[in-house]
């Protein structure tokens, strides 16, 4: 969940399942909680398994799930 700081490095991964209803525990990931919430259900999002990623942690990202340097500001 979100707390302020900065972005988690993700790499690895050739997809993840991005939370849309901003309802979920463990965002900028789905938990699930749209089920219980009656939101709009998570957005895949393709990776390159090869790079490195900075997920954003703040929720503050313009470029959902990735970090955009919102939260240095
Ligand atoms: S961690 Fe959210 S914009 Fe950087």
């Amino acid at each position: 969940m979100g707390d302020g700081t900065g972005p988690v490095d993700l790499t690895g991964q050739d997809s993840i399942w991005v939370c849309t209803c901003m309802q979920s525990e463990m965002w900028p990931y789905c938990d699930g909680a749209h089920h219980s919430f009656g939101g709009a259900g998570p957005e895949e999002v393709k990776l390159d398994p090869q790079k490195t990623y900075k997920i954003c942690q703040c929720y503050r990202t313009k470029t959902r799930p990735f970090c955009d340097g919102t939260h240095l500001k």
